[in-house]
């Protein structure tokens, strides 16, 4: 038996392999490599490269490696890229989950866990938020993900698979032992770029919105360490191993900090006063978004242990060290 993460050569889901891999479990890798690195799976894994929506490749994989649970990472996420490019989100989120979950039902696989996103939300609800919460996404990335969600729904009632569908806040960090974090190029994520301005990778940052009803009036998110995220998902596969309920979760700390708060986090923790300027809002970011994050742990047993935002920051930093001495890929390309 074994178990196939998608996407496990990205950033979250290098992170999952790991952690299986630590606890002993066999491991399968889809992955396209067209944002994650083969050099990110762990090399106890098998990595196949493909696309996770190539029904003549996963099919016959799930067969092979007798694979009794999927943990489904892999996708496109980046928000206003799919404003602009809806259909590659709708491709590459939607279609390709469908035919997964496909595979998935004729193979008779029965766990599923599938990363989704606060994204769902949308941005004018209330703070925190709740899983029953009305979903009304903003951008084409959250509808994209919600569609996902609906298929889950509707193929659980109709061929009995279980699932968990877990929401994801701000995920930030690495692995505490250095093996993995956030590798992308041109990323666009506070916590990576502020570290790699630390370093000196940009000559300074932006404040994107300094206008917000928050307390300081910079935008404020839960940032969530990758560490925790990943236990959660390893306590839903058990849960659903142990013939639990299919659920849906928010992951997240409940507790938000600002734009600033970070920043100074950041500052704190590389003991570089770097410079900062303050820019317009970007488009479609909400001002606050904080998850309601009691179901988790109630359901699941969940107790983070990452939760500082030090710790969160000290691992990123870490990790954008640790890149630069790589070269691979471009620490800013
Ligand atoms: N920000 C800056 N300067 C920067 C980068 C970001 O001020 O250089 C601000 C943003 O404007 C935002 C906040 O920092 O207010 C957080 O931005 P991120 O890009 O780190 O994260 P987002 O909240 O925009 O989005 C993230 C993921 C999405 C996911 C969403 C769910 O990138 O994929 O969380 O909450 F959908």
């Amino acid at each position: 038996m074994s178990v196939l993460v998608t996407g496990g050569a990205g950033y979250i889901g290098s992170h999952m392999v790991l952690r299986l891999l630590d606890a002993g479990e066999r491991v399968v890798v889809v992955d396209n490599l067209v944002t994650g690195f083969d050099w990110a799976v762990d090399s106890r894994a098998r990595l196949v490269t493909g696309d996770v929506g190539d029904m003549g490749l996963v099919g016959p994989l799930l067969r092979e490696e007798e694979v009794s649970a999927i943990l489904h990472f892999a996708g496109s996420v980046v928000v206003p890229e799919s404003v602009a490019d809806p259909l590659k989100y709708y491709r590459n989120n939607t279609a390709n989950t469908r035919n997964l979950i496909e595979a998935a039902v004729e193979a008779g696989v029965g766990r599923f866990i599938f990363s989704s996103t606060a994204a769902v939300y949308g941005g004018a609800g209330m703070d925190p938020v709740f899983e029953d919460a009305e979903l009304d996404p903003e951008a084409p990335y959250g509808r994209s993900k919600w569609m996902s969600e609906m298929m889950l729904a509707d193929v659980g009632v109709a061929h009995g698979l279980r699932y968990g569908i877990l929401r994801y806040f701000n995920v930030a960090g690495a692995d505490p032992e250095g093996r993995a974090g956030q590798s992308t190029p041109r990323a666009t994520h506070l916590i990576k770029i502020a570290c790699q301005t630390a370093l000196g990778l940009r000559p300074r940052m932006e404040v994107f919105g300094t206008d917000y009803p928050t307390p300081d009036g910079t935008a404020v998110r839960d940032y969530i360490h990758v560490t925790d995220l990943i236990e959660a998902h390893a306590l839903m596969l058990d849960h659903l191993g142990a013939g639990g309920a299919s659920d849906t979760l928010n992951c997240g700390y409940g507790r938000g900090y600002s734009v600033r708060e970070v920043i100074e986090t950041v500052r704190e923790v590389s003991g570089v006063e770097f410079e900062t300027v303050e820019s317009p809002r970007r488009p479609g970011d909400p001002p606050s978004l904080v998850a309601g994050a009691d179901r988790v742990r109630e359901r699941l047993g969940w107790r983070p242990a990452h939760e500082s935002l030090g710790e969160i920051v000290t691992t990123a930093l870490a990790w954008e060290k640790h890149l630069m001495t790589r070269n691979d890929p471009p620490p800013i390309a």
